[in-house]
């Protein structure tokens, strides 16, 4: 049986295991998934042990999503950028090193039928969330992704590390002549029940609202979206769920099926 296993502290929350068990039924893959809590100090020791026990490959999740970068012998281009990586292989003695969170999260708009070619997208917040999403948003051809944070510097510096012309930075105060047609909250405010303060105008009928943050209820962002009139919020169930299914396809050579695993998800909130 093929061994694979997700790093993590905390681990305990971790759906990936179930996720990736459903994948392996559904696709006829014999594997195992294991979560393993590592000690903060403790990363490149359980890397090495897992591939001595000939562990086939790993997620990572926080806070060592920058170690495996640094600990990988090779990375894929949407790694690099978003310097930090989420899926580990081993092959051949070596550490690949890919990040499947930004394909996760595309995979989710097109499932929802959210038009990427030629959009005009507003990215909220520029820390490693929304740093990982830039360069597969791009690969859609949009017309324009605006990085929009709190702290504008930061904003600023992520946009510079992209250098392409439809990446550009601004503060919150974004004016109301500009018009979106996705938003895509990707701060940590929802974590602690608060907003992005973006002006109300930018909300209309027809944006298209995401959160990469899900939950029992609705988030903050998207509850306030709707109430601004948005007719579309999605929440990062799906993305969740897409990042595992691109980070499956890269170890075991089949692309799963999402949505039977995104309702299970969605039923066992409930
Ligand atoms: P992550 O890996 O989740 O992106 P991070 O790198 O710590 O975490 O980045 C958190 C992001 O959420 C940042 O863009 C942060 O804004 P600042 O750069 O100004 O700190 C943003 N953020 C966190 N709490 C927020 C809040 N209450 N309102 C708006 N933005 C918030």
């Amino acid at each position: 049986l093929d061994q694979y296993r997700v790093f993590g502290n905390p681990i305990a929350h971790s759906r990936s295991p179930d996720i990736h068990h459903i994948f392996a039924h559904e696709s006829q893959q014999n594997i195992n998934y294991q979560k393993q809590l590592v000690d903060i100090d403790g990363f490149a020791n359980a890397v090495t042990d897992f591939i001595k026990q000939n562990g086939k490959g790993a997620n990572v999740t926080v806070p060592f999503k920058e170690q495996a970068l640094a600990l990988s012998d090779e990375l894929t281009e949407r790694a690099r950028l978003a310097g930090a990586v989420n899926t580990l292989s081993f092959v051949d003695g070596k550490i690949k090193g890919d990040n499947t969170d930004g394909e996760g999260l595309v995979q989710d708009l097109l499932r929802n039928n959210v038009k990427l070619k030629n959009s005009r997208i507003l990215l909220l917040g520029a820390g490693g969330a929304a740093k990982g999403v830039i360069l597969p948003l791009l690969a859609q051809q949009p017309q324009s992704i605006t990085v929009a944070n709190r702290t504008f510097s930061k904003a600023e510096q992520l946009c510079l590390q992209f250098a392409d012309p439809r990446v550009t930075a601004c503060g919150f105060s974004i004016s109301a002549d500009n018009t979106f047609d996705l938003i895509i909250n990707a701060t940590s405010a929802s974590l602690s029940g608060q907003l992005p303060p973006i002006p109300a105008q930018l909300i209309t009928p027809s944006v298209v609202c995401y959160d990469m943050v899900y939950g029992k209820t609705l988030t903050p962002f998207l509850v306030w979206a709707k109430q601004q009139g948005a007719n579309q919020v999605i929440d990062g169930l799906g993305m969740l769920v897409g990042q595992a299914a691109v980070s499956f396809s890269i170890w075991r050579g089949v692309t799963p099926a999402v949505e039977p695993v995104i309702s299970a998800l969605r039923h066992a909130l409930e």
